[in-house]
Parts: C-alpha cells; sequence; structure tokens
C-alpha cells in the first residue's frame, strides 16, 4: 500500500516537473546589428518578428515566447560570438535567432552546432551559411537565388556587356560569382570585376574606372544603408547614368528601407528580389498595416522585416506541432519541408538544404501616391539557392 502510495506521489511529482517545464516561455536569443552604421538591420528583424506576435499572440503549443535581443554593434564576429555564448549557458536560450549580416552568423554557426540550438537566420544571404550547423534554418534569402534571375533578366533585355561591381565579402562575392555565371552561360560578356570594402568605401574610383571601360550596364551588390545611398549619388554625379551606363541590381540596392532617402535618382531602377512593401497581397497589407501599428511610421517594414515576421512564423508554427518541445531534432524535423504563406509571397523550407525556396520578382522603381516603391512586374516561381 505505502509502495502503492509513494510511486503515485513519484509520478505526480514527474508529472508537475514536466507541466512546469513546458509552461516555461521559450526563450529566442536574436544576435543582430542594432547600433552602427547597420543598426536598422536588428531593428527591422524585431519589428518584424514582434508584428508576427502581435497578429498571432504570444503563445504557441501551450509556450509562450520571449524575445531576448543582443546588439553585434555591426560586423563584429568576436562579439557576436562571445553574445551567443551567453545567451546559451547564462540566458539559457532555446532557439537562436536574428543575424543580419553574414560575419556575424558564420561566427556562431559553429556554436550553435555544438549547442545543438535551432538557430533562424532572418538576413545574412551568403550561401555558404546553412551547411555550417546542421540545425541552421534560413528564412531569408541568398544572394545567388536574387541574382540570377536578373542576369537572365538582363541578357533578355539587350544588355550584352556587363561590369559587377559588389561589396568585398561573402555576399558580394557570391552576388558576382552567380551572375557571372548566368549571364555567361545566356551568352553575355562579363568585362571587369571589382570588389569594395565592406566598411567606408569610396566609390568614387571605382565609378571612374566602370565609366571609362564603357559597359552597356553595372551589375550591383552592396549591404543597404549609408554606402547604397552614396553608390547612387555617385553614380549620378559621375555621369555614368549620362553615358548611358545602365544600372542593374540584386534589390538590396533598391531597400524599402533607404528607398525615400535615395530619391528620384533611383526612378526606373531595375532590381530582382524576394520582397517589396508594394507587393499585391492581402497577406502584405496586414503585415504593413500591423507593422505600423506595433512601431511607429519610423521605419517602411523591409525584407529583413518581413524576414523576422516568417522567421516568428515558422518557429509559432514549428512549437505547434512538437506541442511546445524545443528538442532540437524534433524541432528542425517540424521546420524542415515547412510551408507558409509570407507576406512575400508563398515559401518553403527546402527539407535537404534548410534554405528557402521563394518567389524572385523584377521591379522597377516607380512614385506610387508621391512616395517611391519597387514595383514587381514579372516574377521566376519557386526558386532555390543556386548556390548549392
Ligand atoms: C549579409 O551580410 O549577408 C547581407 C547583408 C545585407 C544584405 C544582404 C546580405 O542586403
Amino acid at each position: 500500500m505505502l509502495k502503492v502510495i509513494k510511486k503515485t506521489a513519484l509520478l505526480v511529482a514527474a508529472l508537475t516537473v514536466s507541466a512546469m517545464v513546458s509552461a516555461q516561455p521559450v526563450k529566442i536569443g536574436v544576435v543582430a546589428e542594432f547600433s552602427g552604421p547597420f543598426a536598422d538591420y536588428g531593428t527591422q528583424i524585431h519589428n518584424g518578428m514582434k508584428t508576427y506576435l502581435k497578429m498571432n499572440g504570444d503563445t504557441f503549443g501551450g509556450r509562450k515566447i520571449e524575445i531576448i535581443t543582443r546588439d553585434t554593434t555591426g560586423p563584429a564576429p568576436e562579439v557576436a560570438k562571445r553574445l551567443a555564448q551567453e545567451l546559451i549557458t547564462r540566458d539559457n536560450v532555446d532557439i537562436l535567432a536574428g543575424f543580419g549580416l553574414t560575419p556575424n552568423a558564420l561566427a556562431v554557426a559553429p556554436i550553435d552546432a555544438e549547442a545543438k540550438k535551432p538557430m533562424v537566420i532572418m538576413n545574412a544571404a551568403t550561401s555558404v551559411i546553412t551547411t555550417r550547423s546542421p540545425y541552421i534554418v534560413r528564412v531569408s534569402h541568398t544572394l545567388p537565388q536574387d541574382t540570377q534571375p536578373i542576369a537572365q533578366w538582363a541578357w533578355k533585355n539587350g544588355i550584352k556587356r556587363a561590369y559587377t561591381l559588389v561589396s568585398d565579402y561573402g555576399p558580394g562575392v557570391d552576388a558576382e560569382g552567380a551572375f557571372i555565371k548566368a549571364f555567361k552561360a545566356a551568352g553575355g560578356q562579363v568585362i571587369d570585376s571589382v570588389r569594395t570594402p565592406l566598411q567606408n568605401p569610396d566609390f568614387a574610383p571605382f565609378l571612374q574606372r566602370i565609366k571609362d571601360s564603357k559597359p552597356e550596364a553595372v551589375f550591383v551588390f552592396l549591404p543597404p544603408g549609408s554606402q547604397t545611398i552614396a553608390f547612387i549619388k555617385g553614380y549620378e554625379e559621375r555621369g555614368l547614368k549620362q553615358a548611358g551606363i545602365k544600372l542593374i541590381a540584386t534589390g538590396d540596392l533598391t531597400d524599402d528601407g533607404v528607398l525615400q532617402a535615395m530619391g528620384d535618382p533611383t526612378i526606373g531602377l531595375i532590381t530582382s528580389f524576394h520582397y517589396s512593401a508594394a507587393h499585391d497581397s492581402p497577406e502584405n497589407k496586414a503585415f504593413i498595416k500591423a507593422y505600423a501599428e506595433v512601431n511607429g511610421t519610423k521605419y517602411r517594414p523591409n525584407f529583413m522585416a518581413c524576414a523576422g515576421y516568417d522567421g516568428m512564423a515558422a518557429i509559432a508554427e514549428a512549437l505547434k506541432k512538437t506541442n511546445g518541445s524545443v528538442d532540437p531534432d524534433k524541432f528542425l524535423a517540424a521546420l524542415k519541408g515547412m510551408k507558409l504563406m509570407s507576406p512575400r509571397g508563398p515559401i518553403m523550407i527546402d527539407p535537404e538544404t534548410r534554405d528557402i525556396v521563394q518567389t524572385v520578382y523584377i521591379r522597377r522603381v516607380e512614385k506610387v501616391d508621391g512616395q517611391l516603391y519597387n514595383v514587381e512586374f514579372d516574377k521566376f516561381p519557386d526558386v532555390k539557392d543556386p548556390g548549392k
């Protein structure tokens, strides 16, 4: 009899402990850029995550979401590594997320592989990142994925000789390689390629060289912010446009977050990208409305905000499937092959690569109701990362 009572007491205790564990919040450690020249990256990602929680509640699979943000201050791999380590060992986070810049994501990947934490990349777009830990899932984009369509589009639209200019680090190198490959395969010729520093580049000498070699177009990848603004200014001032040299790029160049600041010189620019604030769908309209309600109107939601929203959606859906478990293998199994209707259109997590499959749109900068927007006019559905 005593034995039975003891057993029952033990069972009740065990059940209580497991109920307490599952009732604890799921902690998401967001490592991103919240200060310095790339401060908008972390802000947009976090704003997007908050928007999802506002629209859908904050409890999934019985677990409440708790977000802890940490600032890398810019491209700072050592800082990102330390922050991720502290989040795992001191704050006991269940999931890592964020990562605007590639160097920060790459620095954290080995720590993540060792700690076995689901890690949701909400921007960093160098192709190789997802191969560096089996627990990484990317909900944003890759540069080869966004670049290939504009290379093909350029050839189809009569551009035969191009020059490339990219930022000299992971995503730039990926964009350069993808453009050269796709443009050459279509029949085009890349006459030369330059890479500019990630921090504080001076574009003047590069623009002069490009002007002197008279290509029909220059293909550009630069991380959005002060340098995309400076580049557009230089392209105008140094007379490349007047010389008839067309500018083509991935949508990083005409990012919704900085487009207004770049002003009218952007009108008519053609880019390829996975998200535009002007995307015409009920999901995007609801997202834009809720984003402003949660975060105010200082920022227009951009592709990083959209990925923050989708990353939060993927985490929420995975928690529902696992009934609140964050066991890394169960959680990854729930994420692999997941399909979501994003503000950008339909997306899927490729079960083999854990990278995103999505539509890439061709867009033109136009004024809509007095504001500059990337207006989509063509699309390439179900694009996988061609970089793998
Ligand atoms: C990156 O660092 O991977 C990165 C940053 C900004 C972009 C795209 C990629 O627009």
